[in-house]
């Protein structure tokens, strides 16, 4: 949405929703001087205004409509809020972005020494939407193995009958493209538990490196690993029936 659409607000609540500070800190933050409307020292933090009027520190506020970014997740982080799991990738994301509300979550997740494209929002359509089996979006994983894939793989991946530990249903058809003795490339369109570790772990394989290439056709081309950058939200929502 475009920031000229959002429906006024007061002040307090774009300051505390953006994660710049709590409601109750707005009134610090304001008497500061910190914050301007259209220009003009803000003085009133209970003051019904649009998002475009406000300013803080001299910046527009970030992402009021909504926040969409790719993320590219280095190994070594989990994709939760909990710090008892071990460095989260929001350790490496701006702090105000642990603050705002609502909260700013992962599309899914990736397993802590997995690599590559995490997708972040507070937009729960979205989340719903791209994490729905329903919808099939495809995810591409760069896949390494403890040994030789047989050719046979392709096959047994793309018929839709592979029965996971633990599953009752098998899993849907997957598009796997051999790529060297040990490596490939697996397109899966849902995102059960450790999936695709899963999947070869039924064939006596274990995944010794795993990298998300492509989310749907979101990349991190350009992005060196721990690196962000935000996406167009409405080209995102245009997608979403
Ligand atoms: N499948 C896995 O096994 N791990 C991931 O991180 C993603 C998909």
């Amino acid at each position: 949405m475009a920031m000229s659409d959002l429906k006024p607000r007061r002040l307090d609540q774009w300051l505390a929703n953006g994660g710049y500070c709590s409601r109750s800190e707005a009134r610090a933050l304001v008497r500061m001087g910190r914050v301007t409307l259209d220009g003009e020292r803000a003085r009133d933090p209970g003051e019904k205004t649009r998002a475009e009027a406000v300013r803080v520190d001299g910046e527009p506020l970030e992402a009021p409509g909504g926040l969409l970014a790719v993320f590219h997740k280095p190994a070594g982080y989990v994709c939760t809020h909990d710090g008892r799991e071990g460095p989260s990738v929001f350790d490496l994301l701006p702090p105000r972005w642990k603050r705002r509300n609502p909260v700013v979550t992962t599309v899914g997740r990736l397993d802590k020494d997995t690599t590559g494209v995490l997708l972040l929002t507070d937009i729960g359509a979205l989340v719903q939407h791209w994490t729905s089996p329903r919808h099939k979006v495809p995810k591409l994983y760069e896949v390494t193995v403890d040994g030789p894939i047989p050719e046979s793989l392709i096959e047994l991946f793309a018929r839709g009958t592979l029965m996971m530990e633990d599953e009752d249903k098998p899993c849907l058809p997957a598009r796997l493209e051999i790529t060297g003795a040990n490596q490939a490339r697996l397109e899966l369109t849902e995102g059960r538990y450790h999936q695709v570790k899963r999947m070869f772990a039924t064939q006596g394989l274990t995944v010794t490196r795993l990298h998300r290439s492509h989310f749907g056709t979101y990349t991190v081309e350009g992005l060196a690993e721990g690196a962000w950058r935000f996406l167009d939200l409405a080209e995102a929502m245009g997608g979403v029936s």
